[in-house]
């Protein structure tokens, strides 16, 4: 045969175009699209249904030792696994720095990690902690040949915060290196006074973790660093817009023309803080960094989504299980300040985002390919293999059941945590075969991927991550006294 795979007979979007075709697959790559394409050894008979890239999910942490010392419920196997059986085929976790490791280790650990367990494709941001000169000079620079494109520091969590000094450090190194710079931005000082005062007060359910972070300490946090991205003309993606105030400070900037790019993710797309509102430690299943926040805030993603000011929607799986939130990290009796941050959302993130846009009829099809798949490769530098269908690149595919209706409960999820945020919630399209590199590891909705066949994908931080070439004037020789400063 001629090809080793043709995908038959589906509707196939891209972020431009929806269009009826067959796509013929050659050793792991799209190698024609039309009619009548010829024969191969395999035929995935897609019947007219829906046909989308896989997706990419930008923002995930997996076999991680998080901010508040507790590793990760997931091991590469299950995170990717679950990503695999919800359509994502593509996964940028984190190679994560604690302060006092060597960054370089660190990196090798990471991706041995991946190598060994990871279903899906995958790159690693690097996160920065300890911004020392041997972590500066030596480390990032040879990491960033090695093909780590990305860097992500921290505003918030006293294990994980640079101060502003060193934002401007790693903001200008990642210049240097052509680095992207992706930025968890809350006001520390905010929240943890805020902490304080509802613990003083005996308000530790929790629920209270929604008021901890009040709304404002993110706005806060985005301006300070968007004046700090500007004063370097270092491009920088600022994760997991919360706010309405949040996304209208995106917006501003980037009106004005600073490269600010940014993402939200489906739990402050889909739910609010009274989520958390639930007897017991029960509430401490939705407790994430940010937290959900209210109905205004979900319309005004929505439309920063639609204006393009929000360019990608990213799970920020941070897998913890039930008893690891409620008790085994946290002891008998946890106050929500004890409660580790984060929530999984790697099998659900396309499957949420495909009943929204494409089933209800929130945005286009192409918006959802574009969210979901085409954007994240295209900021990530990954556009040449991943987030297209297009002769040429890698055949990561999915073939969607388009009238399967689901209702999510706990033990659908693959993932490790044995639960969903976006339990009982009730999906119309759920993807029935799934792709990557053309070997099929979802078939009818079963995961047939092996661990370990997850290609690493390096990269530079590309156009995405490249300066405007606008010096700021306290930079210009012309108006600054004549300073050397960059
Ligand atoms: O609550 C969250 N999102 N935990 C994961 C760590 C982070 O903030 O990225
Ligand atoms: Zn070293
Ligand atoms: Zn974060
Ligand atoms: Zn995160």
């Amino acid at each position: 045969p001629t090809y080793d795979l043709i995908v038959r007979g589906g509707t196939v979007a891209t972020a431009v175009d929806v269009m009826r075709c067959d796509i013929a697959i050659k050793a792991g790559k799209i190698a024609a699209i039309g009619e009548n394409l010829g024969d191969a050894s395999e035929v995935v008979d897609a019947g007219g249904a829906l046909v989308t890239p896989g997706g990419v999910d930008s923002h995930c942490h997996i076999e991680q030792l998080s901010a508040m010392g507790v590793v990760n419920a997931d091991t590469f196997e299950t995170a990717t696994g679950s990503a695999a059986l919800g359509g994502t085929t593509t996964v940028i976790p984190f190679a994560c720095q604690h302060k006092g490791m060597d960054i370089a280790e660190v990196a090798r650990d990471y991706h041995a990690l991946a190598r060994r367990g990871s279903i899906t494709d995958y790159a690693l941001h690097l996160i920065v902690t300890d911004p020392t000169p041997v972590t500066m000079n030596e480390h990032l620079p040879a990491l960033a040949k090695d093909g780590h494109g990305s860097i992500k520091v921290f505003m918030t969590y006293d294990a994980m915060k640079i101060d502003d000094g060193e934002m401007l450090d790693v903001l200008l190194k990642a210049r240097e290196l052509g680095t992207m710079v992706c930025v968890h931005a809350e006001n520390h000082g905010m929240i943890k006074w805020m902490v304080q005062r509802l613990l003083d007060r005996g308000y530790t359910a929790p629920k209270y973790h929604a008021i901890s972070h009040p709304r404002g300490s993110e706005a806060e946090a985005f301006n300070r660093l968007i004046a700090m991205s500007e004063l370097i003309d270092q491009p920088i993606m600022i994760f997991h817009v919360s706010t309405a105030e949040g996304a209208a400070t995106v917006n501003a900037a980037r009106a004005r023309g600073v490269k600010v790019w940014a993402e939200t993710c489906p739990q402050y797309l889909f739910l609010t803080k009274e989520d958390l509102d639930k007897p017991g430690m029960e509430g401490a299943k939705w407790c994430c960094s940010p937290p959900p926040r209210g109905e205004a805030d979900i319309e005004a993603l929505w439309a920063a989504l639609e204006r393009g000011d929000l360019q990608t929607v990213t799970s920020d799986h941070a897998p913890f299980s039930f008893d690891e939130k409620g008790k085994l990290s946290a002891g008998p009796n946890p106050t929500f300040k004890q409660i580790p941050n984060g929530m999984p959302g790697l099998q659900v993130r396309m499957p949420l985002m495909f009943d929204a846009i494409v089933s209800r009829g929130r945005m286009e099809v192409t918006d959802f390919v574009r969210l979901m798949s085409t954007a994240p490769a295209q900021l990530y530098n990954l556009a040449d293999r991943k987030g297209s269908i297009a002769v040429g690149k890698d055949a990561d595919i999915v073939v969607w059941d388009t009238e399967r209706e689901v209702t999510l409960t706990d033990e659908m999820m693959a993932d490790a945590t044995g639960y969903t945020p976006f339990v009982g919630r009730t999906l119309k399209g759920w993807p029935a075969t799934v792709l990557r590199r053309g070997e099929v590891v979802v078939k009818d909705g079963t995961l047939t991927g092996k661990p370990g066949s997850g290609e690493f994908l390096p990269r530079t931080g590309g156009r995405a991550a490249a300066p405007r070439g606008k010096v700021a004037p306290e930079f210009d020789p012309a108006q600054n006294f004549g300073a050397k400063l960059l």
